[in-house]
């Protein structure tokens, strides 16, 4: 069977400020250059949803569709553009992506039908409690065990039909959530979750912008 990339591009990257998420440059690529690039030599196709009215950045040799109010409805809008048996989702605004993540993740969905890039928590956690004054961060509240807690990445693989039963699930209930295996394993479905890398992290916020350039100058050689 068919596999698809499909990489949900659309956001506005508010928190970000700098337009359109996907198109801001890093080391003179775009996040969603570098995103397709590692994507497509394992794929037979690469689907991108795009904001209202944006293209392809020069040189992005892919398909674009329309994408959606949300991540969730640029998603289901791929899937349906798309007849792939097997599909990875990916998010454009985690640009540096290692080729064995991947290979892993195409392993995993042939035993499940659903799996997910996901990093062990590294960090102490902790529950902030109510803040001294209004408008600060917040104190220590109590403290969250890490144990068995996981960091939910990007990509995410599943089979096709999988993944469109559990958004229409989804779709009807009016249920949303920021990622799609959390859509499988609502409905019971098995998600296994296969190890990322910490440099897949997700840009959002400026602060990552300079780590993503610093990564670029290693990850370009
Ligand atoms: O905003 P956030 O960082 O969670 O976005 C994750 C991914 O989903 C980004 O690649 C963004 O472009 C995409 N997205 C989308 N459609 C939206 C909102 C976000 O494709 N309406």
């Amino acid at each position: 069977g068919r596999t698809a990339a499909l990489i949900p591009a659309a956001g506005f990257g508010t928190r970000l400020g700098r337009g359109p998420k996907a198109f801001v440059e890093v080391a003179g690529q775009t996040l969603l250059a570098r995103s397709v690039a590692a994507l497509s030599p394992h794929v037979d196709e690469v689907l991108v949803a795009l904001p209202v009215g944006a293209e392809l950045p020069p040189g992005v040799d892919a398909r674009a569709i329309v994408g959606g109010e949300t991540r969730q409805e640029s998603v289901r809008r791929l899937l349906h553009a798309t007849t792939a048996e097997r599909v990875l989702i990916h998010d454009a605004a985690r640009p540096f992506l290692p080729e064995g993540v991947i290979h892993a993740l195409l392993e995993a969905v042939l035993d499940t039908g659903a799996a997910t890039a996901a990093l062990p928590l590294a960090d102490t956690l902790v529950r902030a409690g109510i803040g001294d004054q209004a408008g600060d961060t917040g104190c220590w509240g109590e403290l969250v065990s890490r144990e068995n807690l996981w960091a939910v990445q990007t990509p995410q693989a599943f089979l096709r039909e999988i993944l469109l039963d559990a958004h229409a699930h989804a779709r009807s209930e009016g249920h949303t959530a920021t990622d799609d295996a959390g859509l499988v394993a609502r409905l019971g479905g098995r998600v296994r979750l296969v190890p990322g890398d910490a440099r897949l992290f997700k840009v959002t916020a400026p602060g990552d912008l300079a780590l993503a350039e610093a990564l670029a100058r290693m990850w370009d050689g």
